[in-house]
């Protein structure tokens, strides 16, 4: 199978589980405990005030639950939720028309909102603040500015790239700034228990043990780990076991500490290539022919998480972490730094 096919089907699989999967209740959405207990004061204070909550963001890497935060929150609130993401907003027009098209009171979810143009944001920013939109009307010097107003609505805006957004976007969510935490084991194999049900498999308490600590403190990957080994095991016509989920992750490439053929290559070409780093990130990319924007969002955060992989200013080095699991002897340098 070629490798974009085998994206494709994964991302397919991603799909039909976040839904099938998805949290429908708060007391089903395990951990944030932070997030969750800030959410509640500024949900229950706009209930108050009967107004609709403030503009909020969430970011981390994919799949810990922004989009579900989102979700939630329409549902607590019995709003209307609108659904579009930076990418589907081509022109100032298309935000123009979803903006006043909106209802008072919805919710209006912005997914990978790093990825808006500047344009469109110059349109978003008076929208945010004081709920207006201003459209330009004609070309050239006939041209004039009409202003609508707006209903008032709540922005939720997440993305796995905060850094990219621009700071005076940044600063129109008044409601705040939410980053994701990692998940620790405990919480991943709740999470884990939950979708076992959902999918009506049964599976050893050790089986999901193993299947919590490759899932790289991630649902989404647990919740698709899961699926690969009900699979295998449905095959097999047996329960999830230790059995079922080795040979599960060894078909996957999925080593112990849960790092995939990707994740391998990355760090093996570091060492190899570039005697541990530091080496740049778009070096790094062109050398593995692998998008920037996929190693930061996917394999980086983890690595970085356990220790594999250090960022500095220079560029990423690997730990001495790194070359004990690849079983690697790092360069002297490295060595020295460890005594
Ligand atoms: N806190 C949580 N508790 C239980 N399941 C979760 C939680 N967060 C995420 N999930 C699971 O992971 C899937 C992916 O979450 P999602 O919100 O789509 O992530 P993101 O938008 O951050 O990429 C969800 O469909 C759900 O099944
Ligand atoms: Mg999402």
């Amino acid at each position: 199978m070629s490798r974009n096919n085998k994206k494709a089907d994964e991302s397919k699989d991603f799909e039909f589980l976040d839904q099938t999967l998805r949290p429908v209740k708060w007391g089903e959405y395990i951990g944030q405990e932070n997030i969750k207990k800030n959410l509640q004061i500024l949900l229950n204070a706009a209930k108050e005030r009967k107004h609709p909550p403030e503009h909020l963001l969430f970011y981390g890497p994919p799949g810990l639950g922004k989009t579900t935060l989102a979700h939630l929150i329409a549902k607590e609130t019995s709003s209307q939720m609108r659904s579009t993401s930076g990418p589907a907003i081509e022109k100032v027009g298309d935000l123009a028309s979803i903006l006043t098209n909106l209802s008072p009171g919805d919710i209006l979810f912005i997914d990978e909102i790093h990825r808006l143009n500047k344009a469109i944001e110059e349109v978003l920013y008076p929208a945010m603040e004081s709920r207006f939109l201003d459209i330009i009307i004609g070309k050239g010097p006939s041209a004039r500015t009409i202003q609508l107003e707006l209903p008032a609505f709540t922005l939720i805006g997440a993305t796995t790239r905060v850094a990219m957004l621009s700071s005076p976007l940044r600063s129109r969510f008044s409601g705040g700034i939410f980053r994701l935490e990692f998940y620790n084991p405990e919480e991943i194999k709740s999470i884990i228990k939950r979708s076992a049900n959902i999918l009506g498999v049964k599976i050893s308490n050790e089986a999901m043990d193993s299947v919590a600590k490759r899932s790289r403190f991630t649902p989404r990957t647990a919740n698709y780990l899961l699926k690969r080994a009900r699979d295998y095991a449905q095959i097999q016509k047996k329960d999830i076991d230790q059995d079922v989920i080795d040979e599960t992750f060894s078909l996957l490439g999925i080593d112990n500490m849960g790092l995939n053929n990707s994740d391998r290559s990355l760090l093996e070409t570091i060492a190899k290539k570039f005697a541990g780093g530091p080496v740049g990130l778009n070096t790094l990319a062109a050398s593995l022919s692998e998008e920037e924007a996929t190693i930061e969002e996917f394999n980086e955060p983890y690595l970085l998480q356990i220790g594999f992989l250090e960022r500095t200013p220079r560029g990423r080095s690997l730990t001495p972490l790194a070359y004990k699991h690849l079983d690697l002897k790092p360069p002297k340098e490295k060595q020295e730094k460890l005594l």
